[in-house]
């Protein structure tokens, strides 16, 4: 990637639906950089990003529903190569003069496509007849003027269109998701061969136009950097230490929410491969001390984020004195905000706030320093992808997602020292179990909650108790958005039961949780 390519991105018009990421991702996985624009993006406003292809997302189910996402026509008329999917497609279809007609009916799943016209510039090569992943409610009846029909399915007479002339396209379908035969080739075709735009945008380039960035954003100003243990802090830190070396200091705050062994692993390991100076802050009075009798649980992520801030800021004032005699103070704090957490926070989208992600939405008002974040654009499979790259050891790289926020989101109800402790063993003990059993890969992640809230009557030993379950949430996922519970083998399930009932005080019943995400989001709180 040159960094033209990096300013020249392909849009992605977000509808609101949840596609938007994932096809934001896989246009990357083709080697062309791109971002997420809200579909109220006026036409100047996309031109002044100058994209080289936009991409139009699925969305509701229908053009004609009350408050349908709308966009503005001003953006046909650009002369950029557009990809229209699912909604968008029919959106484009409307707007370009075809008709979409509503139908009332719903097509979802998996459906056969037949390429028409041998597939034109987006299908063709591929087999005649493909399974492809669909929902959507109207379908378009009739393709634009000067359009060529590409596909289509039994219920669905316009499945793909193009007009090679004005390098527009559009698929009913999804080609983002896996379901879909060949949906990754549809993208590049769009993307390679009626774009023309090549393949180059990748890892190492990431990190030397980042590393350029951020000197010339510090310049010789000294930097601290929030570590958290998470495989974002640590790849953002290393980052900017191969950028400005030892203008930068690491500090690590103790918060009293990290799991076990946790900061033992930044203060050996990390350091160890990096040679990052870091300075640790045993925070965990303080933060337990704002956090009583506080069970809300935007309320306590914005209490950490909060308390998060305070501790940098004390580490700076304890360090100040320092730089000014050494030569300049500290202006910068690094984080290792995702593009994800960005786009969720409303920052890249038109979105509901999910979450107040504490490292984007959640900071506080006095804040003392300017933000490095140089991660901000990425995703997490990029995120480790640099980390490899830049030499971390996989231990750290290969690291499960943690929250920010720690373990003090996994406890339903109050947080306090003691039950911290309860969940921490049980944490310990269900990590231990899965990564016995060769089962971390399968897993995006695997929250251990404790419901502190709830109690229920158990008979342990000889006698009758009245403890907390404790929740696994073993999800498989690509990306956070969308999650899936993930089928654990029963042993390993019992085996982690057992262990933890035995020898977790308190606790007296282990429960599975089997919802996906949407509806249930990962954490619980
Ligand atoms: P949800 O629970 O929204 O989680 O499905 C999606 C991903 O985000 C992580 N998560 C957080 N990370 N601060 C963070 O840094 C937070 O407040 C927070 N809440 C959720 C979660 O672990 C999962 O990977």
């Amino acid at each position: 990637m040159s960094a033209d390519t990096a300013q020249r991105p392909v849009l992605v018009v977000d509808f609101g639906a949840q596609y938007a990421q994932l096809i934001a991702r896989r246009v990357r996985e083709a080697g062309v950089y791109s971002e997420i624009v809200p579909h109220t993006a006026s036409a100047s406003e996309i031109a002044e990003k100058n994209p080289v292809a936009l991409i139009l997302s699925g969305g509701p189910s229908s053009v004609y529903e009350e408050g349908a996402p709308s966009l503005d026509g001003g953006i046909f008329d650009l002369g950029v190569p557009t990809l229209g999917i699912c909604y968008g497609f029919q959106v484009m279809a409307r707007a370009l003069g075809g008709e979409v007609a509503n139908t009332g009916l719903r097509e979802y799943g998996a459906t056969d496509a037949v390429i028409a016209n041998e597939g034109g510039v987006l299908l063709g090569g591929q087999p005649n007849t493909q399974n492809v992943w669909m929902s959507h409610g109207d379908q378009v009846s009739r393709a634009p003027e000067g359009f060529e029909v590409l596909a289509s399915t039994t219920d669905t007479p316009v499945a793909a269109f193009g007009s090679d002339e004005k390098c527009f396209y559009g698929v009913q379908w999804h080609p983002e998701v896996k379901h879909s035969d060949h949906g990754q080739e549809v993208l590049e075709n769009f993307l390679h061969r009626a774009a023309g735009l090549a393949s180059d945008w990748n890892s190492g380039n990431v990190i030397e136009e980042q590393v350029a960035r951020i000197r010339e954003q510090v310049g010789s100003a000294r930097v601290i950097s929030a570590l958290s243990g998470g495989v974002d802090s640590a790849v953002s830190t290393a980052l900017v230490h191969k950028a400005i070396g030892d203008q930068l200091t690491a500090v690590f705050v103790d918060h009293g929410l990290l799991r076990k062994g946790e900061r033992e692993q930044v203060e050996n390991d990390y350091v160890a491969s990096t040679g990052v100076r870091l300075i640790t802050v045993d925070a965990a009075d303080t933060f337990l001390g704002h956090l009583k009798g506080v069970s809300d649980p935007e309320q306590k992520r914005k209490i950490i984020g909060r308390e998060f801030i305070r501790a940098f800021e004390q580490v700076q004032r304890d360090l100040v004195a320092e730089a000014k005699a050494e030569g300049e103070p500290i202006k910068f704090l690094v984080q290792g905000t995702l593009y994800p957490d960005v786009v969720e926070s409303g920052g890249g989208a038109g979105t509901a706030n999910i979450k107040s992600h504490h490292n984007v939405g959640g900071l506080p008002d006095d804040l003392d320093f300017e933000l490095i974040e140089p991660l901000r654009t990425l995703f997490k499979d990029e995120v480790r992808a640099i980390g490899r790259e830049l030499g971390l050891p996989e231990a750290i790289v290969g690291r499960q997602p943690f929250p920010g926020p720690g373990l003090g989101i996994r406890i339903v109800g109050e947080v306090t020292a003691d039950r911290l402790e309860i969940l921490r063993e049980a944490d310990a003990i269900a990590r231990e179990e899965l990564t016995k059993a060769g089962l971390d890969s399968e897993i995006w992640q695997c929250p251990v909650v404790l419901l502190a809230d709830v109690r229920s009557v158990g008979v342990q030993g000889d006698g009758r108790t009245y403890g907390h379950p404790i929740v696994l949430r073993p999800v498989s996922s690509e990306d956070a958005m969308t999650a899936d519970w993930t089928r654990l083998p029963y042993d390993v399930l019992s085996k982690i039961s057992n262990r933890i009932t035995n020898g977790v005080r308190d606790v007296n019943r282990v429960v599975l949780d089997v919802t996906s995400k949407p509806p249930g989001t990962i954490e619980w709180e």
